[in-house]
């Protein structure tokens, strides 16, 4: 979109949250409300971003990365003055200004790009994106004159009792030539209910010179803006049918959407079908024809295809095709199992890399370790890698067959093909093909039972 530029505002305290976390950086569907914004800008094509951040939002570009410029407001004085403070970090070249709240995350670029095709259309000094709705409280209201042309803007805590009946409101969202921005800018005044300089009055203004509006309308599910915890529950309740959506439209089966929960970034392949209680988060990518949950939750996983995962928790780790785990699993971060391993019911794995094959199918805990292809991992076993000062790690060579309730006492090597007895404490390294066993031999009273009754 050549010769238009954003600005995000994102300094605003959000008091109606009751937080002491900026409400910008309040999360719906997995990432931050400004981000999805962010996002909605470039989907539009606009390249030159600026968000305004305010004293509490300052360490936004840490958690939203490059690709956009950061201006400071240091003290909230209004929408108008959150502005006037993006505009000298324009470039020369922005000849028009998308205006964009950092509360408004179910905006879609399309409707961006919309607006300023509108506008353009109009030849207006600036179009502004409404909404007609139910319940208007808290939204500044449109005002229009007897043809239907808008003439200006008013904030609720300013409004009459009957412009208060007024359905159509301001999304807070709009597209300004530059000039006519920084011409309204500079006449305002922090004369109203809050004492703030609103950005909503240089509408007012621009009608007073005679310049042209234009309205384009938006439904709700687009424009809703989020100002209290409730307004978040709407937002997530939006943006998640969104990515069901998505999913369902490229062949993901998702048997109750209505109870699956799937963040924006979460890629899944076709032919996996999704149980319900099932939670994607974050840069989760799952592959084709799997069986996730239910009731299980990913984040940051990679997943191959053919994979069953159900009552299970996986963070951090990638497992290969064909790989079945749970129920009842909890795989940490650092573990990678290539193909056809399976992970059992109440097995826990951390920083565990295992091989094609191998199998953990019951009760084990698995940490910093490195096993081979085609082992056996029975039942109880568990890796003793941590001596009360730091982490050290097992290794199980191809084949080899842990006997149940091993204990593999860590740094310890398990060579190939080798056997640990049911049952043993393991604190030397075992040779290729070697059998441990470590425990008492057994003794066998004969007649025990009667003697005692005797
Ligand atoms: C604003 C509009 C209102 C509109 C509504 C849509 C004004 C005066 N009012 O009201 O007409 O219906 O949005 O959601 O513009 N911000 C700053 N610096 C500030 C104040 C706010 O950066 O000094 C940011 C906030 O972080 C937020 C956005 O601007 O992302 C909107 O501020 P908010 O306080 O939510 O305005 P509303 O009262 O919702
Ligand atoms: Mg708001």
């Amino acid at each position: 979109m050549e010769g238009v530029c954003a600005v995000i505002l994102a300094a605003g305290k959000g008091k109606r949250m009751k937080s002491d976390v900026p409400k910008v950086l309040h999360k719906v569907a997995g990432a931050p409300l400004v981000s999805h914004v962010i996002d909605a800008a470039r989907e539009a094509g606009i390249r030159e971003i600026v968000v305004v951040v305010g004293e509490k939002t300052e360490n936004l570009q840490e958690i939203l990365g490059d690709g956009c410029r950061y201006v400071l407001q240091e003290r909230p004085l209004g929408t108008g003055d959150a502005v006037r403070r993006a505009l000298p970090a324009l470039t020369e070249g922005a000849r028009e200004v998308v205006i964009l709240c950092g509360d408004t995350p179910l905006l879609r670029g399309a409707t961006i790009r919309k607006l300023v095709e509108e506008r353009r259309a109009a030849s207006a000094a600036v179009a502004v994106l409404t909404s007609i709705v139910d319940d208007p409280s808290g939204y500044g209201r449109i005002l229009r004159d007897e043809k239907g042309m808008v003439v200006g803007i008013i904030e609720e805590s300013d409004a009459t009792p009957e412009q208060r009946l007024i359905r159509e409101i301001n999304t807070g969202t709009y597209v300004f030539l530059k000039e006519a921005l920084e011409a309204t800018l500079a006449r305002l005044r922090p004369e109203n209910q809050q004492g703030e300089y609103y950005l909503t009055d240089c509408i007012g203004f621009l009608k007073e010179a005679q310049e042209r509006i234009c309205a384009v309308s938006a439904p709700v599910e687009e424009t809703a803006g989020v100002n209290t915890r409730k307004d978040l529950v709407f937002a997530e309740k939006i943006l998640r049918e969104r990515q069901c959506q998505r999913l369902l439209d490229s062949g993901v089966t998702i048997i109750d959407p209505g109870n699956t929960y799937i963040d924006k970034g979460v890629e899944v392949g076709r032919d996996t079908v999704i149980y319900p209680f099932t939670i994607l988060e974050g840069k989760t990518k799952v592959g084709e024809g799997c069986v996730l949950g239910p009731g299980t939750r990913l984040i940051d996983c990679t997943i191959g295809n053919q994979v069953t995962i159900q009552y299970s928790v996986v963070v951090g780790s990638s497992l290969g095709d064909c790989c079945q785990v749970g129920p009842f699993s909890y795989i940490r971060p650092g573990t990678v199992l290539a193909e056809g391993v399976k992970v059992g019911d109440f097995v826990e794995l951390k920083k565990a890399v295992i091989g094609a094959g191998s199998k953990v199918p019951h009760l084990s805990y698995v940490g910093d370790a490195v096993v081979g292809e085609g082992v056996n991992i029975g039942a109880g076993t568990i890796t003793c890698n941590y001596d009360g000062v730091s982490k050290h790690e097992t290794r199980i060579g191809n084949r080899a067959f842990i006997g149940s309730n091993t204990n593999l006492v860590a740094p310890v090597t398990i060579g190939e093909g080798a056997v640990t007895g049911a049952g043993s404490t393991i604190t030397k390294d075992v040779p290729p093909g070697a059998l441990a066993v470590e425990r008492a031999r057994q003794v066998v009273v004969p007649n025990w039972r009667k003697k005692k009754e005797k």
